[in-house]
């Protein structure tokens, strides 16, 4: 299932690029976009899903959740961002990817992140460790925060949520650098290849955290929510580290 995965994630990635700079933009809401290309991704990796594994549930972040499966609830849910970085991919900034993750009974058993851009497949199974165009990867082992790469995410509804601008100043004037790349998915999977020391972000949604969280548990990193809790994906809070500056950042959100 994970060669599934990695070559949908693959063949949607280039639909991706096939459309950049040409697919048509809409807004949802006032800030949030959606372009053409979000969709024909998409639908793409539901029609193979639902070819392949007929029996599996969906919830895709354009179309919503389809769990009941003959009027069952089915033990698999495919957890899918189409377009992760959609703001960059409509201004043609090449910073986005496709994430797609697969929970059996509440549990992630495969999670996928691929880049088109750079032609990077992140790619991890549980138990099974984490990959980078299949060579193995892990979290650093960056120790100290003012030796850290950090980076964040601002929500949409950011000027509904000032705490974030008092965390982004608190790190940057404690970490070696902070970054706001403006694709989740692409961020969790650099702090599991250890580009990224840590990241941190409020609002987020389940198909922006669960194949990058994936990777990191399998790149022996640490995912919690700002409590110091376990990882809940469908709690919109995500503090995702090396494990070593955990604790560090976690004091610095609470204080
Ligand atoms: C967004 C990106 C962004 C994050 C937002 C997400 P989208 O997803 O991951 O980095 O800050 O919270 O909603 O809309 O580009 O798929
Ligand atoms: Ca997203
Ligand atoms: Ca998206």
């Amino acid at each position: 299932m994970l060669n599934f995965a990695t070559q949908i994630a693959r063949e949607a990635g280039n639909l991706l690029v096939q459309k950049l700079g040409s697919a048509k933009i809409t807004t949802k809401g006032d800030i949030n976009l959606v372009t053409e290309a979000d969709i024909a991704a998409e639908n793409l990796i539901i029609e193979r899903i639902r070819s392949y594994y007929p029996q599996h549930g969906i919830l895709a972040e354009e179309s919503g959740e389809s769990i009941l499966i003959a009027g069952k609830r089915s033990e698999w849910k495919w957890i899918i961002d189409p377009l992760d970085g959609t703001t960059n991919y409509a201004h043609g900034y090449p910073c986005f990817c496709v994430s797609i993750a697969l929970e059996h009974l509440g549990q992630l058993e495969i999670g996928v992140v691929y880049d088109p851009m750079r032609d990077e497949m992140f790619a991890a199974e549980r138990g099974q460790g984490a990959t980078l165009n299949d060579r193995r990867i892990r979290v650093s082992s960056v120790d100290e925060l003012n030796q850290s790469m950090l980076c964040t995410g601002f929500p949409y509804n950011v000027r509904e949520r000032p705490d974030f601008a008092r965390d982004f100043t608190k790190f940057t004037m404690n970490a070696q650098a902070v970054r706001r790349d403006g694709s989740a998915a692409l961020d969790l999977a650099y702090v599991a290849c250890g580009r990224f020391d840590g990241f941190w972000e409020d609002g987020l949604s389940p198909w922006d955290i669960a194949a990058g969280a994936l990777l990191i548990f399998e790149a022996r990193g640490k995912v919690t929510n700002f409590k110091d809790e376990p990882l809940d994906i469908y709690n919109e809070q995500v503090l995702a580290t090396n494990g070593l500056i955990h604790d560090t950042m976690m004091h610095i959100i609470n204080h």
